[in-house]
């Protein structure tokens, strides 16, 4: 199963919101503030996953439209939007390599952790900047380098340690595209964004114990596919490895992880 593939992120969507959004969320809130979230302008949250800052920017009075192109995620925005009572947040799937809407109809466009992992990011920072409106403000989160990020540096060191014939994280074609301040920077201004500026985002990612990060690889389908690598029984023995050889390094406990992401704003 692809990254892209709706199926891959409906079958983790129930767990989504408990397990992923508490790492992605204090980036997003970065963005949010960047953005500058009112009332009455209109927030395009995509790829927005569990909605967790859809429902943010619609705390903060934006008119705000969440989109995904998994069903269960979206489903899952508006029984959340829903249970909280607010009425401004609108929840559609929607491919967001062909936004349905008309030019310019956004005041704020979002999308964090989303278009790297489009097959195509070029048409999804493309789209981004077409539905923005003139004077709008956008912005892009995207992962750094494993290198940069704590706990996939451990993963990967750990494959390489374990299971030598592995070679390398499998990483999604547009987050290699976009892994650096330089690279995506290049992204946005060829998606004809203007004033485009960049910055590091840098957060502690706080995890459970030592199962979780393993178990969490199962949001992430070039994880899976790395596991899968060694064979039918393979993921979970793997996992069963690594959570043995997190637990030697860190114990059963709560452990944390620094984490670089790149926080891009550009304006129509
Ligand atoms: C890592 S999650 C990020 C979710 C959320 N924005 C966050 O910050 O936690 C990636 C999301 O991108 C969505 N996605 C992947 N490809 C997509 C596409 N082509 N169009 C719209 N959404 C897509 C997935 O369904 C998933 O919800």
């Amino acid at each position: 199963m692809k990254d892209c593939d709706p199926k891959h992120w409906d079958a983790v969507a129930e767990d989504y919101a408990s397990s992923s959004e508490p790492i992605t969320r204090p980036y997003g809130l970065d963005a949010l503030a960047e953005l500058g979230p009112r009332r009455g302008l209109r927030h395009l949250e995509a790829a927005a996953g569990t909605g967790g800052l859809a429902l943010e920017a619609a705390r903060s009075g934006c008119d705000v439209t969440a989109t995904d192109s998994s069903p269960a995620m979206v489903a899952r925005i508006a029984a959340r939007a829903a249970g909280e009572g607010l009425a401004n947040v609108t929840a559609t799937v929607m491919d967001g390599q062909a936004l349905d809407f008309p030019e310019g109809s956004f005041d704020l466009v979002c999308s964090a952790f989303g278009v790297m992992f489009f097959p195509d990011h070029r048409a999804g920072l493309s789209e981004l900047k077409r539905v923005l409106a003139p004077g709008g403000k956008a912005a892009v989160v995207v992962w750094s380098h494993p290198d940069r990020m704590g706990h996939l540096s451990d993963w990967r060191e750990l494959f390489r340690d374990d299971f030598p014939e592995f070679g390398d994280l499998e990483r999604p074609a547009a987050w290699r595209a976009m892994d650096t301040a330089d690279s995506l920077a290049a992204e946005m201004q060829a998606a004809e964004f203007r004033g485009v500026e960049v910055q590091p985002l840098r957060h502690a990612w706080v995890v459970p114990s030592s199962a979780w990060r393993p178990e969490e690889g199962r949001c992430h389908p070039f994880f899976e596919r790395m596991l899968a690598r060694l064979g039918p029984d393979s993921p979970d023995r793997a996992r069963a490895r690594l959570t043995a050889a997190f637990d030697e390094r860190y114990g059963d406990g709560p452990a944390t992880f620094p984490a670089e992401a790149w926080l891009a704003i550009g304006h129509r």
